[in-house]
């Protein structure tokens, strides 16, 4: 071969690469347009969306149980899962589960020291149980799995109150069935009133300037049914927020503080919560109670499962109304009228916070968060009815270390819950939490590479549970089993 016979063969060579290469590169093109409309056709956004109401709805505010025993040292509550149909959007009724009602439950109060007895009757057609999420009782009053309530059938638990004042809450803890059960309604909320709530001059008018805000996400079909979308990569968000119930809701306040006790009830979905114009509030309790003193926020994170009690002094905003966000989303407005009414103040102390008596040696446990999509291990085990995984002294303090170490098809933290205790939390990725997170709690968010350090005790003899709280991991293997004795 020639010199130029070489060069025109690799010329040849040249031209022939670029136009596979060439090809190659359209072929990618094309796939990713095609691919690109094929998403955008399959998420409806090229559809028109109708107009949206504007905060149409007023809030609604669960009602107070009814203690039915006059005696102020006993109560007696009733309490009836049934089945109901909600108006959340327009004129259309959604089927549903509720408490007492259509949708979601009363608010039971309870005061510290006061003996209790609850009658659960189960009106639906599959079984469920009626868990206590944050109460301090025994293991078999506890409602969880091993509880379950047949259809037709009652439970009747009874306990002290044995703890300080909090705002927790009650949902079905059925095994593999508690995320759709609570979807459609099922949950409501504990108040805890004691000494220390009493004397405090916080905004305590039930419904008026002492709000519950029970936040959820749903999605719902063309004909007003819930759209309940599970995949391989667990829940998907709704597009739709409701709080107490109510779709695009409007609250009236006074102009004075306002207290909102506000719970993550989503199963799935992680929430940040912010007010609009940048306007702070003071965070003053967490799951377990009254945090040491106020926390001035300007957005505040709760986890499937956790609880904030806020106040907003709404005499100090200069505005008709403010809107309650989440990210860039109005969920709610919020309207000011009226004189400053206010007779309430934030004190400056709210409580004493001790910490949990320690011995010197405390039996330290490790817990390994894994997720993978929908489903989920803790230590490498899937949840497991008839196996204990933790044995634990009853009174004795310990240390337990939860980390998450992430995994494939995880994307998400996960708030991991411990039954029948408030615990401290020592560290967070071996620093001292933030002030919000220095009170007590039973629910704590572990992010992808997060170890926190948890110091618990347990009061109550039993068989708990231990998971992590976004519903569909707890039903698919994220749950472990203790036994207190
Ligand atoms: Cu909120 Cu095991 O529960
Ligand atoms: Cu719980
Ligand atoms: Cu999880």
């Amino acid at each position: 071969m020639t010199q130029s016979d070489q060069d025109r063969e690799r010329h040849k060579m040249n031209t022939a690469s670029t136009k596979i290469k060439l090809t190659i590169l359209v072929l990618i093109v094309v796939v990713l347009a095609f691919g690109g409309i094929v998403l955008i056709l399959l998420s409806g956004r090229w559809l028109p969306r109708g107009p949206i109401a504007k905060n149409a709805n007023e809030l609604k505010i669960p009602p107070l149980l009814e203690d039915l025993n006059p005696d102020p040292e006993t109560a007696e509550y009733e309490l009836e899962a049934q089945y109901g149909r909600t108006n959340f959007i327009g004129s259309q009724q959604t089927p549903t589960f509720g408490y007492n009602g259509s949708y979601l439950g009363p608010v039971i109060r309870l005061t510290k020291g006061e003996a209790v007895k609850i009658r659960v009757r189960n009106q639906l057609d599959f079984a469920t149980t009626i868990h206590w999420h944050g109460l301090v009782v025994d293991g078999d009053q506890d409602g969880g799995p091993h509880q379950g309530v047949a259809p037709g059938e009652t439970w009747e638990p009874g306990f002290t109150v044995d703890q300080s004042a909090a705002t927790l809450w009650y949902h079905p803890h059925i095994m593999g069935n508690t995320a759709d059960q609570v979807y459609y309604g099922l949950a409501g909320l504990i108040y805890i009133d004691d000494e220390v709530s009493a004397k405090l001059n916080l905004p305590k008018d039930y419904g008026v300037n002492d709000i519950p805000l029970i936040v959820q996400d749903r999605s719902f079909k063309s004909n007003g049914h819930f759209d309940y979308r599970i995949s391989m990569m667990g829940a998907e968000a709704g597009d739709t927020i409701l709080i107490n119930g109510t779709s695009d809701p409007y609250v009236n306040v006074q102009k004075g503080n306002v207290r909102f006790r506000i719970l993550n009830a989503s199963n799935f979905q992680n929430f940040e919560f912010k007010l609009s114009n940048l306007i702070d509030f003071q965070q003053i309790a967490s799951d377990g109670g009254f945090l040491a003193a106020p926390v001035t926020r300007g957005s505040l994170f709760l986890a499937p499962g956790e609880r904030a009690e806020v106040v907003v002094d709404f005499a100090a905003i200069n505005s008709e109304s403010v809107s309650l966000l989440l990210g860039r989303q109005e969920i709610m407005q919020i309207n000011i009228a009226g004189e400053d009414q206010n007779l309430s103040e934030v004190p400056e102390a709210l409580t004493r916070i001790k910490a949990i008596p320690e011995g010197d040696d405390p039996p330290i446990r490790m817990f390994n968060l894994e997720s993978m999509g929908i489903s989920g291990t803790i230590n490498g085990k899937y949840y497991d009815m008839d196996r204990i995984d933790e044995e634990v002294n009853l009174n004795e303090t310990e240390i337990w270390v939860v980390r998450n170490n992430g995994g494939m098809m995880q994307t998400n933290g996960h708030p991991f819950h411990v039954h029948v205790t408030q615990f401290q939390i020592i560290s967070r990725n071996g620093k001292a939490p933030p002030l919000q997170e220095q009170g007590f709690k039973d629910t704590v968010y572990v992010g992808v590479g997060d170890e926190v350090r948890l110091r618990v005790r347990f009061t109550h003899p039993g068989i708990f549970m231990y998971h992590c709280h976004m519903l569909e991991h707890e039903d698919n293997g994220m749950m472990g089993q203790f036994r207190v004795s």
